[in-house]
């Protein structure tokens, strides 16, 4: 599996890999044995992926009790995007500043997906060093935690920067699943933090390499959007609207510039072009697109309403900033019952009329681009 998550950051398309070695499982076994060991070496000498270990076993496990399952149904690469989506799921993160012990124990209780450790704009300039002295301390003391953990260092034109990632990744590395690096503005920025993460990295003998999510707040960082997807360690491409807003010189709409009133200021959704621009790039590199956190922590219907057009433009996650805004988002970016019962008779239908492309369900057409939509919402089930 190795293999498949190493080939998803090298910028290979999966589903050919997958059509590839999809045809018994042997053959996929072999190549996962292979790849395994391959990549092993990889990671050590070139500096590309992995995946967490405990990941493998489900994984491994999904394939040999569900693969046939689904090939059987007429959908191979499923069982693989499956995997991906399995290792890979972010519909929350909880932003909490570096420098904030007490926050950063209510996190760790939280329900949040991906723990996001501040270094930046949550950080006065005076606590950059105590921050990175609480980040180490907390990581070095977590025993257990079920969810993603990220760090987000300060952007690569300042004066902290090398500094996060060398301190960080050497202290606590092995426990970071992926540094957020904010202001990207071209492929550059993420090349140097990954030419700088691989000697750390061989240095601190991490197992596993960390990933790159690489946050997009300006118009330079949205012109060259095609060529930060596809830099080394990518993983996923986030929207950093208030910096982006500042960037393009929008107006202001709010206190906190973190998308609330957006209808008192623009007839239409104001974001639409940049956001979709986001989903759309991340998608066509496998990446993860994330949205802004939403900046009004005691308005749970403004969350509700940003995270459903984030949602709906094809956005896997928001970021939160406040634990009250968790669950909000966590059921936002997860179908509802009614949506997997639809999904569920519309594999039914297809299933029982094999020999035609089109069939109606519930008094509505379905084709097979609706079998691949209710394939997709089924396979993002956990
Ligand atoms: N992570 C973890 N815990 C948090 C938290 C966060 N982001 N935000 C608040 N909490 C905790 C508080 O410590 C408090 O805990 P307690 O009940 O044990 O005392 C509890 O949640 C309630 O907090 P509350 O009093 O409602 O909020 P506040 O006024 O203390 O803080 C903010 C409000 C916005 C300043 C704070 O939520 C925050 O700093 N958020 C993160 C900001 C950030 O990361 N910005 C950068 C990304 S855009
Ligand atoms: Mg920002």
């Amino acid at each position: 599996m190795l293999f498949f998550h190493s080939f998803k950051y090298s910028g290979v398309q999966m589903p050919k890999i997958i059509d590839r070695y999809s045809r018994s499982k042997i053959k996929i076994l072999l190549a996962i044995f292979v790849a395994q060991f391959n990549a092993f070496s990889a990671d050590k000498f070139n500096g590309s992926f992995g995946i967490k270990r405990r990941y493998k076993r489900s994984i491994l496990f999904y394939e040999f009790f569900h693969g046939k399952e689904c090939r059987k149904n007429g959908f191979p690469p499923n069982v693989f995007t499956k995997f991906y989506l399995m290792i890979s799921r972010q519909r929350s993160t909880l932003s909490v500043p570096g420098h904030l012990e007490k926050m950063h124990k209510k996190a760790f209780q939280s329900t949040v997906d991906v723990v996001m450790l501040d270094l930046e704009d949550s950080v006065s300039l005076e606590s950059k060093r105590s921050a990175r002295e609480q980040i180490i301390s907390t990581l070095k003391n977590l025993e257990s935690w079920k969810g993603g953990i990220s760090v987000r260092v300060n952007s690569v034109d300042t004066i902290y920067c090398f500094r996060d990632v060398i301190e960080i990744v050497q202290a606590a590395g092995a426990k970071i699943d992926s540094l957020v690096l904010p202001k990207v503005d071209n492929a550059g920025d993420v090349h140097f933090l990954s030419r700088l993460l691989d000697g750390v990295e061989l240095e601190a003998d991490l197992q596993t390499p960390i990933a790159i999510d690489a946050s997009i707040e300006s118009a330079i960082g949205v012109e060259n959007i095609a060529e930060i997807a596809a830099a080394p360690r990518v993983r996923s491409l986030i929207f950093g609207i208030a910096d982006y807003s500042a960037s393009i010189g929008a107006k202001l709409s709010s206190i906190s510039g973190h998308g609330e009133n957006e209808q008192d200021i623009y007839p239409g959704h104001r974001w639409n072009f940049v956001m979709s621009k986001i989903a759309q790039t991340a998608k066509a590199h496998n990446l993860l697109a994330i949205d802004s956190p939403y900046g009004n922590f005691q308005d749970p219907q403004g969350l509700e309403k940003s995270a459903k057009i984030s949602c709906a433009l094809g956005f896997d996650g928001k970021w939160a900033i406040h634990p009250s805004q968790i669950d909000t988002i966590n059921q936002v970016f997860s179908p509802t019952q009614e949506e997997i019962d639809r999904a569920n008779r519309i594999l039914a239908a297809a299933k029982a009329n094999p020999g035609r492309g089109a069939v109606a369900v519930d008094g509505r057409m379905i084709d097979r681009a609706t079998v691949r939509l209710a394939q997709k919402l089924v396979d993002s089930i956990f």
